[in-house]
């Protein structure tokens, strides 16, 4: 390229950027780009709208386009675009840390920041061996997942993870995991918390007997899994799984990434059940989706154990990003929380939630459909597989739905609906009429 080129001379030379969990010699080959977007609606390159179902990749939860963030972000650039947060501070860092502890659930009040879900994973996960190891337990390393679990991309997050195809190509740490909660013969459209499987947290009992709790550093669990199609946890199963933890000095970490700012109707999943684990991370909707952060939320207890441990002047977790606590994305996360307060809109789903539970459980007749599951504002939808051709009817119903006006994602044959908080019950109406129509017109 010469200096006369312009960068993008030419957008729609698709070959350069390599799409990250996107079948990239397909999606080139018939290309969906979405260029613009405001409040409930993405535009396309084309001129059309399309109604956002899915808060973007979980994350847009105050809608596309907010002003105030915007100038929030504007302002910031031009007081403090960049500074360090090693053995430096500069005061938005600490003032976005103090609001998100006010709102956090109650005792998980020290933040770490990072730059997104898969950081936050890794870096509780760090968290969690250094304050065993602080507390002279530093055997106290293994990490304990569950089967279906998604918890971004690095390395300690797929060890933890469930999903082969994220963790088949890659060598992973020394974890183990315990069963799924998915049981479609007892559990099948359910509707909220299915009724059957608390005693699936047992299986964490089997495995302490089986490599000693005093080589476990600690469990993660998405609260509601979120990547794998919506799985609502058991009644009563978290609380086990925290009782089970205490019993053994293992620390319990809920992945928050997708339930947390609002998703559930509460602050956080961990308030939604009444369950508080030792560390919680999040990262999506913590700046609306407009620039990338994420902050993992540390008790007292394992912070302390960790900041009060070594000498007096030395570094006490050797860990962190060069944009930990970034200007202009606290600036950003600040705006976000502000929205979020004066809207309502971290528990506005508990008005909306009776809605959605009937407007997306209309569905149950609709041919295919083998399962719906929901909770808040999340629903996932299963459809048989198209014999032969497993993930199809999936694909199928994203593009049909794109076609029709409307963004939903689809995972294999599963289609998870997340709208941004904002929705009106008019919208979750189209949504799902939508949806019924193009399930209706699939081979
Ligand atoms: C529960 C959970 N944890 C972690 C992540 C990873 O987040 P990121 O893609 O920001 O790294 C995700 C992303 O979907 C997630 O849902």
């Amino acid at each position: 390229m010469d200096d006369a080129t312009p960068v993008l001379a030419n957008t729609t030379d698709l070959a350069a950027f390599w799409m990250p969990f996107t079948a990239n010699r397909q999606f080139k080959a018939a290309p969906r780009l979405l260029a613009s977007a405001s409040g409930m609606y993405y535009r396309t390159e084309d001129g059309r709208e399309v109604l956002d179902g899915t808060s973007g990749l979980w994350c847009v939860n105050a809608g596309h386009g907010r002003i105030d963030i915007a100038d929030a972000v504007h302002k910031q650039l031009m007081t403090l675009d960049y500074a360090p947060t090693f053995q430096m501070g500069h005061p938005i860092v600490f003032d976005f840390a103090t609001a998100l502890a006010k709102i956090a659930p109650t005792g998980l009040d020290r933040i770490f920041f990072t730059n997104s879900g898969s950081e936050s994973v890794d870096t509780a996960l760090k968290m969690a061996m250094a304050y065993h190891r602080a507390r002279g337990q530093g055997q106290r390393t293994r990490i304990i997942g569950r089967e279906k679990g998604y918890h971004g991309v690095g390395f300690g997050g797929i060890s933890v993870g469930g999903l082969v195809n994220n963790r088949r190509t890659f060598v992973t740490l020394p974890a183990d995991h315990i069963r799924h909660t998915h049981d479609m013969a007892r559990n099948a459209f359910s509707r909220g918390l299915p009724t059957h499987g608390a005693e699936r947290a047992d299986d964490l009992e089997q495995i302490i007997a089986l490599h000693g709790a005093e080589t476990i550093a600690a469990m993660i669990v998405e609260p509601v899994a979120g990547s794998t199609g919506v799985l609502p946890p058991p009644v009563g199963y978290l609380e086990r799984l925290r009782a089970i933890c205490d019993a053994h000095g293992i620390l319990l970490i809920f992945d928050e990434v997708i339930t947390g700012f609002g998703r559930l109707g509460s602050n956080f999943a961990a308030d939604h059940f009444g369950v508080t684990p030792d560390l919680m991370t999040s990262a999506k909707a913590i700046t609306n989706g407009v620039l990338p952060m994420g902050a993992v939320f540390a008790s007292r207890a394992v912070h302390d154990a960790i900041v009060q441990a070594g000498p007096e002047g030395a570094i006490e977790f050797f860990h962190g990003y060069t944009y930990s606590g970034h200007p202009v994305a606290c600036a950003a996360g600040l705006a976000t929380l502000e929205i979020y307060r004066r809207e309502g809109l971290l528990t506005r789903v508990g008005d909306l939630a009776a809605d959605w539970e009937t407007a997306v459980h209309g569905l149950a007749d609709a041919p295919h459909v083998t399962d719906i599951r929901n909770i808040g504002l999340m629903a996932g939808i299963d459809l048989a597989p198209r014999p032969g051709a497993p993930g199809a009817r999936g694909y199928d119903v994203l593009l049909g739905m794109l076609e029709a006006g409307v963004l939903v994602r689809a995972t294999g044959d599963t289609i998870a609906l997340s709208p941004p908080l904002i929705v009106s019950v008019g919208e979750i109406g189209r949504i799902v009429e939508t949806l019924r129509k193009v399930i209706s017109n699939l081979t």
